[in-house]
């Protein structure tokens, strides 16, 4: 994506035609690089009309994000964390990870685009300009890297407090710290821990949410996904998603560092999306395990009821098939 491209969608935000000239005015380019910046913006999904004598519109603009407006629904509680959002970066967790333990603490990094966003186990993170919530949270943990068993689930925990809070039901949870609606993936978490020469812990808690997902985008994602778009015919306002996601992040790490995830179980298991259906899960290796999910117990681990009839807790791995379990 070319630099000016999000500067250039700014300008078309009040959604009235601008002409060539007066965007290379404003923006203090040539017009053919006007040109050449718009005519990209269609491989990224989006909508811009181009009308000969009357210049570009954008019919459906972003409401980008704006500090100012998340800070004022920000609780007192989460009042200390400094926010920073940028038109774009490569990944908001690599560069919370580039920071210093002791800046990257309670620092949340939100950005408008990444080029290189990252997805658990190696894959990459797909969203348009203005398209999601793509945000990374630093957290120090004083206790060692075993006081973070668990966590990723926590933070399942809190995105879907969020986005319950700001009105979306039905969404479930997918083990480890997936969310769904209706078996679409719409909210993806991966934690990266950094340990420190004290023995402190900085987890970086990043957080991609679907807001609008173009079919254009979709079409290179190989799950099924969905968007806050279709859960809801209500567009949701980002900031508002923004500060209520730091609210409930705050709170639940919070919790989460008195008493780990024994609290919030519960919670998580009522909101899974496969308990009590046969399930397949690969693991690292590569071997295929399949039973029956029996939720998670205090430490995060899947419980699976095995054909044979033992329970295992399985600290890692994914579910890759999953079907209701016949009479
Ligand atoms: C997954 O594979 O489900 C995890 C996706 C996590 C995506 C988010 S977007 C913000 C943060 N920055 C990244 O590079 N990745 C995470």
């Amino acid at each position: 994506m070319h630099r000016l491209l999000i500067p250039l969608l700014r300008a078309l935000s009040d959604g009235k035609f601008h002409t060539g000239q007066m965007l290379s005015q404003c923006l203090g380019v040539s017009r053919a690089t006007i040109s050449h910046v718009l005519r990209d913006s269609a491989t990224l999904g989006i909508t811009l009309y181009k009308i000969p004598g009357r210049g570009y519109q954008l019919p459906a603009s972003p409401d980008w994000l704006d500090a100012s407006r998340v800070r004022q629904h920000l609780h007192n509680t989460a009042h200390d964390i400094t926010l920073d959002i940028v038109d774009s970066i490569d990944s908001t967790n690599a560069a919370l990870l580039r920071e210093h333990a002791s800046i990257a603490h309670r620092h949340c990094l939100a950005a408008e685009f990444q080029s290189a966003g990252r997805g658990r186990r190696g894959r990459n993170w797909l969203a348009t300009p203005g398209g999601g919530i793509t945000c990374s949270l630093g957290w120090r943990f004083e206790q060692g890297i075993n006081a973070l068993t668990g966590l990723s689930l926590a933070i399942g925990v809190a995105v879907l407090r969020a986005l319950q809070q700001c009105g979306y039901t039905g969404l479930q949870l997918k083990w480890p710290n997936d969310l769904l609606w209706q078996r679409r993936k719409l909210c993806g978490i991966l934690v990266e821990v950094q340990g420190e020469s004290d023995g402190a812990t900085l987890a970086v808690i990043g957080i991609g949410i679907n807001v609008h997902l173009p079919a254009m985008a979709r079409k290179h994602i190989e799950q099924a996904v969905t968007d806050l778009r279709e859960i809801s015919d209500n567009a949701p306002d980002r900031n508002v998603l923004l500060a209520t996601l730091l609210n409930t992040l705050v709170e639940t790490l919070s919790l989460f560092e008195q008493q780990g995830l024994a609290t919030l179980q519960d919670e998580w298991n009522t909101a899974d999306a496969y308990a009590g259906q046969e399930i397949q899960i690969t693991l690292a290796n590569g071997n295929i395990l399949t039973g029956m999910a029996n939720g998670i117990n205090e430490q995060g681990a899947l419980l699976l009821r095995t054909t044979q009839g033992n329970l295992l807790s399985l600290h890692s791995g994914e579910i890759t098939h999953a079907r209701p379990l016949t009479p």
